[in-house]
């Protein structure tokens, strides 16, 4: 039996005006945890693709060995068979079906055409057991949050035998806790003898559970580094990443916050099904000009539900008190409204980040922002094309041109396309929330250099971040919420990660 499970050998892939891999070869050892990292849109999540059938025998040049034999899988069902499992960087779970369902869809057994639907309850328990969820298994899926889908997609994983275990980005939108427990979990299966490939741009998880870690750029294996031996380091790996040492993360700002902007008074928010419920408990904040403010504490402490039921009563089935632009008090009953007062959101939500994924890219960017780009109600499409192109250019985009059709972006550049878009609307207050999810290390950098020039210009900011670093890199204040509330606000120079989280934990 070979050292390794799974290799690549010369694996080149083409998309119509883009090669996306190029003569990639990769060697995953037996029972290891090998993590993959690179910029967005250098390969990792078409890699997996390709390994798991997603693109069949023929797509691309190049040989895929598992255990031992050329692969030539025609779909994900191929591959299962064998004991490969993928979970993809956006969840791909029924929402309406229950939790056990989920695990056994395709692959339930009839007796003379009859289900018996009692036996895979039971069985799916097993599996519930082996990843740590205590729900029942008929639960409905969209009942769950984030964090415990993906469990349900890891233990569908283990319900097939998985020996091979792909996890795209699975830390991404799950805070420090639900972090830490998913990557326990990858290490209590690498025990069990399963191995893992594990994509992240978190660096830190990386170096604490892997075992190997090979960098992508441009679509080409850079390096291959053996931690424990090698001692790699973060620095290192953004050296393979962007080719380059990255000095910064957070740059340098002379922040001079000016009068007050937006003041919110006395703010409750209900729950939009349970009506009596408070999920936001009489807040009070204010924003200045030229100010960075951030908003941390766990998740559901009612951050983005703050800042969306503000942002045109996007959430909730009922929002009281005051809120004041400028001094002048305003009543927002509409997204529309909201955006004319001057505001604009990035909405934290992967799955729905309001693009139109069938639509290209320039018309993606264009859409918050068509009055100003129009005249008469006709669109400037050389207006349109330059805007673009400008956040193509500024942001790094990694597409062909800005005419690609928006789903054929990697995932984190579908996020700077959402990005872009707030920025062409040009509000004065920018509300973000989480805006670098999924974004690799240096376009953050850019991130955080387009806020600093936004604010510096005599906007105001509203960063929702579970990055504690980034918060405290970035913003003039910070004010800590937990179960609705504010639990207290720390300035710049006196915030500290400790001090956030006993802020969080006081009643
Ligand atoms: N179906 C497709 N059609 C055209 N181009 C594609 C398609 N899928 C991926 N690409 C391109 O291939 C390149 C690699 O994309 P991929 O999704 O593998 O990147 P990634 O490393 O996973 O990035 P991220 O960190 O943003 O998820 C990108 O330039 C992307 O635009
Ligand atoms: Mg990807």
């Amino acid at each position: 039996m070979s050292e390794y499970i799974l290799e690549i050998q010369n694996l080149t892939k083409d998309f119509p005006g883009v090669r996306a891999l190029e003569n990639v070869s990769l060697k995953v050892k037996r029972g290891e945890i090998h993590s993959l990292c690179g910029e967005n849109g250098a390969g990792k999540s078409t890699l997996m693709s390709v390994i798991s059938g997603v693109y069949p025998k023929g797509s691309y040049e190049g040989k895929v060995l598992y255990k031992g034999h050329e692969t030539g899988y025609h779909s994900v069902k191929d591959s299962e068979k064998e004991g490969l499992a993928i979970i993809h960087q956006e969840l791909a779970l029924s929402p309406y079906l229950s939790i056990y369902e989920n695990i056994f869809l395709g692959h339930m057994q009839t007796k003379f055409g009859i289900i018996n639907w009692n036996y895979y309850i039971t069985e799916s328990k097993k599996y519930l057991d082996r990843v740590g969820l205590t729900e029942p298994p008929e639960t409905t899926v969209s009942r769950l949050a984030v964090g415990k889908q993906q469990l349900v997609e890891i233990a569908r994983a283990l319900s097939k035998k998985v020996e091979l275990l792909i996890l795209d980005e699975p830390t991404s939108s799950l805070n420090d806790d639900e972090s830490e427990k998913l990557l326990n979990l990858i290490l209590e299966f690498k025990n069990q003898g399963i191995t893992s490939v594990m994509i992240s741009h978190k660096l830190n998880e990386v170096l604490k559970v892997a075992d190997t870690v090979t960098v992508l750029r441009d679509g080409k294996s850079i390096s291959s580094s053996n931690v424990k031996e090698e001692q790699l380091t973060e620095t290192r790996i953004i050296r393979d990443m962007v080719g380059r040492d990255l000095t910064r993360r957070f740059p340098e700002r002379k922040s001079a916050p000016a009068e007050t902007v937006l003041e919110v008074k006395n703010w409750n928010v209900y729950h939009p099904d349970y009506h009596s419920i408070k999920v936001v408990d009489n807040v009070s904040f204010y924003l200045r000009k030229g100010e960075i403010l951030a908003l941390c504490g766990p998740m559901g402490a009612g951050r983005t539900e703050l800042m969306m039921s503000i942002f045109g009563r996007s959430y909730g089935s009922r929002s009281e008190g005051e809120v004041y632009i400028k001094g002048k008090k305003v009543n927002l009953p509409t997204t529309r409204a909201a955006m004319d007062a001057g505001l604009g959101y990035i909405s934290e939500d992967r799955k729905n980040l309001g693009l139109i994924l069938i639509q290209d890219v320039k018309t993606n960017i264009s859409n918050a922002n068509l009055r100003k780009l129009s005249k008469m109600g006709i669109v400037n499409k050389n207006e349109e094309v330059l805007e673009a192109e400008k956040y193509r250019r500024e942001l790094n985009i990694r597409t062909p041109s800005v005419d690609q059709i928006t789903r054929n972006l990697s995932g984190g550049n579908q996020q700077k396309v959402v990005v872009s878009r707030t920025l062409s609307a040009d509000p004065d207050i920018f509300i973000v929330d989480e805006p670098t999810r999924g974004i690799d290390v240096g376009a953050k950098t850019e991130i955080y250099h387009i806020l600093n020039d936004m604010v510096a210009a005599g906007k105001s900011v509203v960063m929702i971040s579970s990055e504690l670093p980034e918060a405290l890199g970035m913003a003039d204040r910070i004010y800590v919420m937990n179960e609705g509330r504010i639990k207290g606000v720390l300035s710049h120079d006196e915030a500290t990660q400790e001090k956030i989280m006993q802020l969080a934990l006081v009643n």
